[in-house]
């Protein structure tokens, strides 16, 4: 690894990242993973908590275990940990000290947004991304099951921003082959992400029967470093709406990633549409990002070409290296 350049735990630790939709977090502990370690979440009070996923006294799978008013309890042998990770409780030995080594690592988490959040750097200052209109009380929001695809977080976000792509990878769901071109846009570099707005001549979904239709569609591209992204689409046919796609990186080589869409109320038949098209658009995206080598979210710019349509995605990279590395680099000249 080049010198200066931290590892990609290390890295990108200090940001909050999703491990499950809160509607996946039920009475039952639920296995996540990020950066490297196994953890396992489950819901304390009006809560939630997160440790290492096994028992610091056999390694047995904590998630195999039962949530109790004293916290977490093991189901080999019943030990029961707190929120905090400490142990509560050796039911062997009830009248004894409990061992000081017998706890887990223990991590902050938080509901926010329909999902719940890990940061595992405990002495990061880093928030999660601000989102207010979710919290307004005037969207409804509709969830796709989690993505999971063999690709790092870096590329994933990349293909979403990647506004070239469009015509010729969305070709059949929203995709307009007509339009190659990309025109000139302009990429704001803001605190902490990037902000970028491009129209696009969509066409529509094939609506009631009816035959696709071009539809300028707005595009607002709203990033929050290093891996969340807001879109919001305006349409002049179809219904506005906003997606939020947050990755969760397992690996520098795998993520997981959480995507729902927000919506006005009003419109039932949204949920529905969405879930349907966007699955169909993500999986045309999948396929090519799976097969894009390297797997690890490139570090500098040389290995590839850049033109300037692709200001977007190379702004975004700038952005993730310059975490890596603690110092703001310069993007390649266009080519
Ligand atoms: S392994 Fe968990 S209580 Fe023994
Ligand atoms: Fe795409």
């Amino acid at each position: 690894m080049e010198a200066g350049v931290r590892s990609y735990e290390e890295a990108f630790s200090p940001y909050w990242y999703p491990v499950a939709f809160s509607h996946e977090l039920k009475e039952r502990p639920l296995a996540a993973r990020l950066l490297g370690r196994e953890l396992v979440v489950w819901r304390v009070g009006s809560g939630v908590a997160a440790t290492q996923r096994y028992c610091a006294h056999r390694g047995a799978d904590l998630c195999a275990g039962e949530v109790s008013a004293e916290g977490l309890r093991c189901a080999f042998h019943g030990w029961t940990y707190g929120q905090d990770g400490r142990c509560v409780r050796v039911p062997s030995q009830p009248g004894a000290p409990i061992p000081a080594r017998a706890a887990l690592a223990s991590f902050r988490a938080v509901e926010r947004y329909g999902l719940v959040w890990i940061c595992l750097d405990a002495s990061s200052q880093e928030a999660l991304p601000e989102w207010p209109e979710l919290e307004s009380g005037k969207v409804a929001t509709v969830a796709l099951p989690r993505l999971d695809w063999e690709v790092s977080a870096g590329r994933l976000m990349e293909i979403i921003l990647d506004v070239t792509h469009l015509s010729w990878v969305h070709k059949g769901t929203f995709g307009n082959p007509e339009q190659q071109e990309v025109l000139s846009y302009e990429v704001a570099r803001l605190p902490g992400g990037l902000r970028t707005q491009i129209t696009y001549p969509a066409l529509s979904p094939a609506l009631e029967g009816a035959p696709p239709r071009v539809d300028k569609t707005t595009l607002t591209y709203d990033v929050t470093l290093p891996f969340a992204v807001r879109l919001s689409f305006k349409p002049t046919l179809f219904f506005q709406h906003t997606v939020y796609a947050i990755a969760s990186p397992w690996s520098e080589e795998k993520a997981q990633c959480f995507y729902f869409s927000s919506y006005h109320p009003a419109i039932k038949q949204f949920p529905d549409i969405f879930v349907k098209s966007e699955l169909a658009i993500l999986e045309q995206d999948r396929l090519i990002a799976e097969g894009q080598r390297p797997k690890a979210h490139p570090l500098d710019f040389s290995g590839e070409v850049h033109v300037k349509a692709d200001r977007l995605p190379i702004e975004y990279r700038r952005g993730v290296i310059a975490l890596r590395t603690g110092r703001p680099v310069d993007g390649p000249p266009p080519e």
